[in-house]
């Protein structure tokens, strides 16, 4: 136990904590549970009242619902408290659920949605040195070190991924190349010129840039990578398991939203790889059934629902992310884990009322030796149903019409006994799928809504 007394805790962490021991950032990821309880209660008031005082619409909701900070007596009552939402954020657009004057925000991001207006989040000064230590906090859970070569290429701008790693590294004292999104050849250059240890990417862009490594005549598994820190959308193990045997490196998940901070809400330690330690000293979690609201134990399935103890500007009540996981016991940290997120709630396919994740097709795709991890899932309404068809490409290896046709079948076949549902499967030529630059596409929905 290398927790320091919990008092000491009331104020933010500004830098990481000295006394902490080597292997972990922060002295508070391995306080006992008890201690980190208290952490939470004492900051959980604050953020309720902060938000309360401070932002019009989240006090009208409270009132609504007949809920006052001060009925917080201990963590469950937080169930009391209405939920935020995505619509919430758009009815406020752009700044109305700030909780500080605008001259106070030093920083906003945006993340855009499918359809409409962006959403809008901003920081204080305050709140981007949280993020920073966060993101410190997380790049050291996964094994980067002061003094290692990081090479990012999470978009800079308004997205949250590039800023994110960038300072959070910094922090850490990593040396930064903050190379952004696209341009794959540039990226393959400098990587080989540079000599960088880790790469932060999102998983689908890794499979690019492997790609981009074997035209250019080098071989991925021989670069100088060591660690890719990987995040932003869903990857399952076997997507994971493909990655790190074709470019010989550790994937190292993490996980984030702009409405919380953006990357850095949680990440998965290298010596265990066994799902996300959530820091739960400033983002307390629970999970919900997303029908009922109902708060659900931990270890069941739900959608999560983040509130966020520590932040200023956008100060975030129970904010239901639609993203579908369940809480684990902590294993490398104290804190508890997510399990690999299974997907969007918005993600989620019904195919003739069979409830489809693009993620379950993706985990058979890997399965078969013969395809390639680079798929794309279209769904029709040609009449009144719904059909889907699978575009999945040859791996480059594998050749000849007959190993397509018997691929295609096979696949057909695994995806009607595995998930129930009657799909088309055409395998494509290599090359032939549009590459990811940062968030795949996995889906294109041309249902007319
Ligand atoms: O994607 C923040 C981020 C950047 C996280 C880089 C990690 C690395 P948004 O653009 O707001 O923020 O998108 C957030 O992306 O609600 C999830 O649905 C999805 N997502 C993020 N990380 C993961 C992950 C950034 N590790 C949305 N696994 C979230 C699955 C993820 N989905």
């Amino acid at each position: 136990m290398h927790a320091k007394a919990p008092a000491a805790w009331g104020k933010l962490l500004k830098m990481g904590n000295k006394e902490a021991p080597q292997e972990t950032w922060e002295a508070i990821e391995t306080a006992s549970r008890g201690e980190l309880a208290a952490l939470q209660l004492e900051r959980l008031r604050r953020s309720l009242a902060h938000a309360c005082r401070n932002v019009a619409p989240v006090r009208r909701k409270f009132e609504r619902a007949g809920a006052h900070p001060d009925d917080l007596k201990s963590l469950p009552d937080l169930a009391k408290f209405p939920f935020t939402t995505k619509q919430d954020l758009r009815e406020a657009y752009p700044f109305g659920l700030f909780a500080v004057p605008r001259e106070k925000i030093v920083r906003l991001h945006a993340s855009s949605g499918t359809t409409g207006k962006p959403t809008v989040v901003g920081y204080t000064q305050a709140d981007l040195d949280m993020w920073a230590n966060v993101m410190a906090r997380s790049i050291f859970a996964a094994g980067g070190r002061p003094g290692d070569l990081l090479h990012n290429t999470y978009g800079y701008g308004l997205f949250t991924g590039g800023l994110g790693f960038h300072y959070g590294a910094e922090r850490l004292g990593c040396s930064v190349i903050p190379m952004s999104g696209g341009q794959t050849e540039k990226q393959v250059q400098l990587i080989t010129d540079f000599q960088p240890k880790i790469i932060c990417c999102t998983p689908s862009y890794l499979l690019t840039l492997a790609d981009g490594f074997a035209e250019q005549g080098i071989d991925p598994a021989t670069t100088s990578l060591k660690l890719a820190l990987a995040g932003g959308e869903p990857c399952t193990r076997e997507m994971r398991a493909a990655i790190e045997a074709r470019l010989n490196l550790d994937v190292v998940e993490c996980y984030g939203l702009s409405e919380i901070i953006g990357p850095g809400v949680a990440m998965e330690c290298l010596e265990t790889k066994d799902g996300l330690t959530i820091w739960e000293d400033h983002f307390y979690p629970e999970i919900i059934d997303p029908a009922t609201g109902e708060v659900l134990p931990d270890g069941e399935f739900g959608e999560l629902v983040i509130t966020s103890l520590t932040k200023e500007a956008l100060p975030m009540i129970r904010y239901r992310t639609r993203d579908l996981t369940r809480l684990l016991p902590g294993t490398a940290r104290t804190m508890r884990r997510l399990d690999k997120l299974a997907g969007r709630s918005d993600d989620m396919l019904i195919i003739r009322g069979v409830n489809v994740f693009p993620s379950q097709i993706e985990e058979l795709i890997l399965k078969s030796p013969a395809l390639a991890p680079h798929y794309v899932i279209e769904v029709t309404r040609p009449q009144h149903l719904d059909e889907i068809e699978v575009q999945v490409e040859m791996q480059a290896e594998a050749a000849g019409e007959d190993v397509r046709r018997q691929a295609a079948a096979e696949l057909q076949h695994q995806i009607k006994s595995y998930i129930g549902i009657s799909a088309r499967v055409r395998v494509v030529p290599t090359a032939s799928i549009e590459r990811s630059v940062g968030k795949a596409r996995r889906v294109v929905d041309k249902r007319s809504k």
